[in-house]
């Protein structure tokens, strides 16, 4: 079982297109499969689930689908915070705040600050978040906490990367087909083992969640080293 998962929740306007609906729409189905998914997750003992709900990108898409994405911030911490706080979750906020609206920022906060103390899931909401933005605001905050530029090593940047409280994702999930990072956690997907699914987000459930735990453990995770396998074979 992995301990970290990750996903890039895309598909959702294609799903909405495919019904004939607004794209809003599907954004609003979108967040009823996350709400699932986090369930499944925890059910399963899965400790970090990180999911990107708004990259550094998007603010170049339509004004009216921006500012629809922000609402449904207000209205998803309003109907579901209580009972992810209930179950346990305890959710993190990464990204650049200081572009995002104080409404949208205060929701944020209480949902951050009202499961604090909660010892389930950890689910982090990746929002206004880009994987280059994160490197760069981690060398910068380096820098400022007095790390001289010749110290400035891997192990200094992770400390102050947004994710440092988590371990590096095991399992980076992608639905919607298209087979790319978009600059998600760029720096800590290293060594992440990739699935790709067409399913478009708003379609994803169990079942698709357990087809990637599947395809996950078969994979051999060797970190630039020889496979368990393949030494057995040198040795013998
Ligand atoms: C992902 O779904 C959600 C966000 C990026 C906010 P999309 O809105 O990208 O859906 P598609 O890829 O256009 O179908
Ligand atoms: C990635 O999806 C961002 C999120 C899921 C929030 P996009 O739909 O923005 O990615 P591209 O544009 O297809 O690469
Ligand atoms: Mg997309």
């Amino acid at each position: 079982m992995p301990r970290h998962v990750a996903i890039i929740m895309d598909g959702n306007g294609r799903w909405a297109s495919r019904r004939l609906m607004p794209r809003s729409m599907g954004h609003k189905a979108g967040v009823d499969a996350l709400v699932r998914t986090v369930e499944a997750c925890a059910r399963r003992g899965i400790p970090y689930l990180t999911v990107f709900a708004f990259s550094s990108e998007n603010w170049q898409r339509p004004q009216e689908e921006v500012s629809g994405l922000m609402s449904l911030v207000l209205s998803t911490v309003g109907h579901h915070l209580g009972e992810l706080a209930r179950k346990g979750v305890r959710v993190r906020i990464v990204g650049d705040r200081t572009a995002v609206s104080d409404k949208v920022n205060e929701a944020w906060t209480r949902a951050e600050q009202a499961t604090q103390h909660n010892q389930g899931l950890t689910l982090t909401v990746a929002f206004n978040y880009g994987g280059r933005w994160d490197v760069v605001q981690a060398c910068r905050r380096a820098l400022a906490a007095g790390v001289r530029p010749e110290d400035l090593d891997e192990a200094a940047v992770a400390r102050h990367l947004s994710l440092s409280y988590a371990p590096d994702p095991d399992l980076l999930i992608r639905t919607g087909g298209e087979m790319r990072i978009s600059n998600f956690l760029l720096w800590q997907s290293a060594y992440t083992e990739l699935h790709f699914t067409d399913c478009l987000w708003p379609d994803f459930n169990e079942v698709e969640l357990d087809r990637a735990l599947q395809s996950y453990a078969r994979r051999d995770r060797r970190f630039g080293r020889v496979s368990e396998a393949g030494s057995a074979v040198r040795e013998a």
